[in-house]
């Protein structure tokens, strides 16, 4: 699927991901460092943290009670915040939309 993300500078790169694959490991993998991801996708760091445009919001798995837990402790949390690593990517997804939420 192909997909969207906007970086810190907010130029948005297209980029084409592969089914399975976590959205946090393709857009790591895209060289798109202001995603940190430092947990390496074990949901302990939420230095993956994205802002999922609202139209996709509902066509994601729902978070689950840790990856809520991390995000809502967060200062930029918002109501479209997800875990990049909390999500698998499918042919479904072909046209997601994401942006990088800032640093903490
Ligand atoms: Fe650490 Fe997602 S990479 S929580």
């Amino acid at each position: 699927p192909k997909i969207y993300v906007t970086d810190w500078s907010g130029d948005t790169h297209e980029i084409e991901g592969r089914p399975g694959a976590t959205l946090m490991e393709t857009i790591r993998k895209a060289g798109i460092d202001d995603l940190a991801a430092i947990c390496g996708g074990c949901c302990s760091c939420a230095t993956c943290h994205v802002y999922v445009d609202e139209a996709w919001l509902g066509k994601l798995p729902d978070r689950e009670d840790d990856e809520y837990e991390l995000l809502s402790d967060s200062v930029h949390y918002q109501e479209q915040s997800r875990l990049s690593c909390q999500i698998p990517l499918s042919d479904a997804l072909d046209g997601l939309k994401v942006t990088v939420a800032p640093e903490e």
